[in-house]
C-alpha cells in the first residue's frame, strides 16, 4: 500500500458528483463494497510495515468515515428515479398541510355554559347515562304509569322489571344522584348526552345533550332561580338580553316556569327566527318539589332550592343560527369547519 493509493481515493472523494441514486450506489460499491478500492486498502494493510501501520491505519479510517459520509450526504440530494436532470421532487413545494381538527359546536357551548356556572360557584356532577328508572322518573316525582312520562318517549334497556333501566331521558337523573351523594348546600351543573325516542327531524334528535342546574340551600327562593337565570341569559347572549317566564309543568318542580331570551337577532322587533315574536325559548326550569327532596334523604322544611335544564343544540342553534338540528350530527366537514376558528375555550 501506498500514501499516493489513499490521496488518490481521497481527492476521488473530494470530486465526487452523482446525479442519481444508482450513481451513488454505484460509487458506493467501487470504495466500499466487498471488493472495493478502500476495503482493497484495508487487505493491504496487514503487510504494511510495523513502523507504518499506526500512520497508515489512521489515514485508512479517517478516509473510509470520509466516504461514508459523503456517500450518506449524495444519497440524501439526489432524487429517487434514475432521470439525469436534476432531482424531479420539488423541494421548494408547500407541504401539505396537516389537518387540524376543531372543537364541535356543541362542545364549544357547553364548555360557554360551564365556564359561566363555575363562575357563579356551581361545580360539575356528572352521572351515568344508562339509567335506572328510578333515578330518571321515580326520584323525581314521575309516579308508575303517570301521563307525565309520555312527555319523554324513552328507549328501555330492560324492561319488565320493577326498576328498568334504560337510556336517561333528561340530564335531571343527575340531579337526584348529586342529592344522594353530596352534603347541602348543593351547587352543581350536570352537562350530559340524554337520548328519547323521537323522530329525527330540523328541530328533533333521539340523541341530544343538556345541561341541568341544582341549587339548594336554605332560604333558596323563586328570586334567586330568577337572578341566577338572568345573569346567565346576560353572559350567554349579551349584556342587553332580557328574559320572561312563562308557567309551565314539570313533575319535579312546582312552581315551574320557561325560559324566553329576548330574540338577540331582530332585538325584540319580530324576525323569522323568533318567528315574529321577539322571543326565543331557552329552558325550563323551577322550585325543586319539596317531594323531590324528600325523596333523596333531604329535609323540604328546613332547605329548598330550584333547578333547571336546558337543550346543548338548541342553545347553539340559537347562537350561530343554525335551522336544522341534524347539522350537529352529520358530522360532514364543511358544516364543522365553519366553527374552526371559534375561539379556543
Ligand atoms: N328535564 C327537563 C326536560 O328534559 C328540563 C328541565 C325542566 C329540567 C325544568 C329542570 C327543570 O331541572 O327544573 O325536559
Amino acid at each position: 500500500m501506498k500514501r499516493e493509493d489513499i490521496d488518490r481515493i481521497a481527492s476521488f472523494l473530494g470530486d465526487l458528483k452523482c446525479k442519481t441514486q444508482k450513481e451513488v450506489e454505484e460509487a458506493r460499491v467501487r470504495l466500499l463494497g466487498k471488493k472495493g478500492e478502500i476495503t482493497a486498502l484495508f487487505d493491504e494493510f496487514r503487510n504494511v510495515d510495523r513502523a507504518q501501520k499506526a500512520e497508515f491505519g489512521k489515514a485508512l479510517n479517517e478516509l473510509k468515515q470520509k466516504a461514508m459520509a459523503k456517500i450518506e450526504e449524495l444519497k440524501g440530494t439526489v432524487a429517487d428515479s434514475g432521470a439525469s436532470d436534476g432531482p424531479k421532487a420539488d423541494l421548494s413545494m408547500p407541504g401539505d398541510p396537516f389537518e387540524l381538527g376543531s372543537r364541535h359546536p356543541v362542545s364549544i357551548v357547553r364548555q360557554e355554559i360551564v365556564d359561566i356556572f363555575r363562575k357563579f360557584g356551581y361545580d360539575v356532577a356528572e352521572g351515568p347515562e344508562i339509567e335506572d328508572d328510578y333515578h330518571v322518573f321515580e326520584a323525581l316525582n314521575f309516579p308508575a304509569n303517570h301521563p307525565a312520562r309520555d312527555m319523554q318517549d324513552t328507549f328501555f334497556v330492560s324492561a319488565g322489571h320493577p326498576n328498568p333501566l334504560l337510556l336517561r331521558t333528561h340530564t335531571s337523573s343527575v340531579q337526584v344522584r348529586t342529592m344522594e351523594k353530596m352534603d347541602v348546600p348543593i351547587r352543581v351543573i350536570c352537562p350530559g348526552r340524554v337520548f328519547r325516542n323521537e323522530a329525527i327531524s330540523a328541530r328533533a334528535h333521539c340523541i341530544f345533550h343538556q345541561v341541568e342546574g341544582l341549587y339548594i340551600d336554605e332560604g333558596v327562593t323563586f328570586a334567586d332561580l330568577k337572578q341566577a337565570i338572568l345573569l346567565f341569559a346576560r353572559e350567554m347572549f349579551g349584556p342587553d338580553t332580557q328574559i320572561r317566564m312563562r308557567p309551565s309543568y314539570f313533575p319535579f318542580t312546582e312552581p315551574s316556569a320557561e325560559v324566553d331570551v329576548s330574540c338577540n337577532i331582530c332585538h325584540g322587533k319580530g324576525c323569522n327566527i323568533c318567528k315574529g315574536t321577539g322571543w326565543l325559548e331557552i329552558l325550563g326550569c323551577g322550585m325543586v318539589d319539596p317531594n323531590v327532596l324528600e325523596a333523596s334523604g333531604i329535609d323540604s322544611k328546613r332547605y329548598s332550592g330550584f333547578a333547571f335544564g336546558m337543550g346543548l343544540e338548541r342553545i347553539a342553534m340559537l347562537k350561530w343560527r343554525v335551522n336544522d338540528l341534524r347539522h350537529y350530527f352529520e358530522n360532514d366537514m364543511r358544516f364543522l369547519h365553519e366553527f374552526a376558528t371559534a375561539p379556543e375555550v
